[in-house]
């Protein structure tokens, strides 16, 4: 159990040290996108590799992708300053974006708890298949809302 608490620890510090040295040498565009699709490639990982039970794996996985998520959502503030999106688009979008971020921290929570015991299981299955199922909702609006949006 230390072991793994060390290698998710490790992790941890792993995915926030990369973009912090990649991130500043890129416009906030690019980054963006870089992260997203980082994001997104974690969360297959943290899906296939908790569905597979690959216990040392996903505890790797699930927490780097909440750590790049935190990130992305970062950037896209960032991006938000720089451009201007229609405020209808927009407002359906940020209802899928703040429920994401929202169930994200839920699937954390009951990720912990599932480290700790098995009956947490369930939670944790369902959290993680209404955040997936949202956040790919998100990442459609999201697209969207950038086909339609100006420089400030
Ligand atoms: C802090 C973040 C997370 C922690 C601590 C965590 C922890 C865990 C643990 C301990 C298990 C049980 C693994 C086993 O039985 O060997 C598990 C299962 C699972 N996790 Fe996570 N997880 C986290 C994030 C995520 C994320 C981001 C996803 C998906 C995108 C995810 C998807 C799953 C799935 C699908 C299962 C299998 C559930 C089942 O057996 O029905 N987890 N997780």
């Amino acid at each position: 159990m230390s072991t793994e608490i060390s290698r998710s620890c490790a992790a941890l510090l792993l995915a926030d040290a990369l973009p912090r040295m990649v991130l500043p040498a890129m416009d906030v565009t690019t980054s963006f996108w870089l992260l997203l699709a980082i994001t997104l490639t974690l969360l297959g990982v943290a899906l296939v590799s908790g569905l597979r039970r690959k216990r040392r794996l996903h505890l790797w996985a699930g927490p780097a992708t909440l750590l790049s998520l935190t990130v992305t959502i970062w950037l896209a503030e960032q991006l938000g300053r720089r451009y201007l999106f229609p405020p209808e688009p927009m407002r359906i979008h940020l209802v899928f974006a703040i429920s994401g971020g929202c169930l994200a921290a839920l699937v954390g929570i009951t990720g912990l708890l599932l480290w700790r015991s098995g009956r947490w299981r369930r939670l944790h299955r369902w959290t993680v298949f209404t955040f997936v199922a949202v956040a790919l909702v998100a990442t459609g609006t999201g697209v969207w809302i950038w086909s339609l949006a100006v420089p400030r």
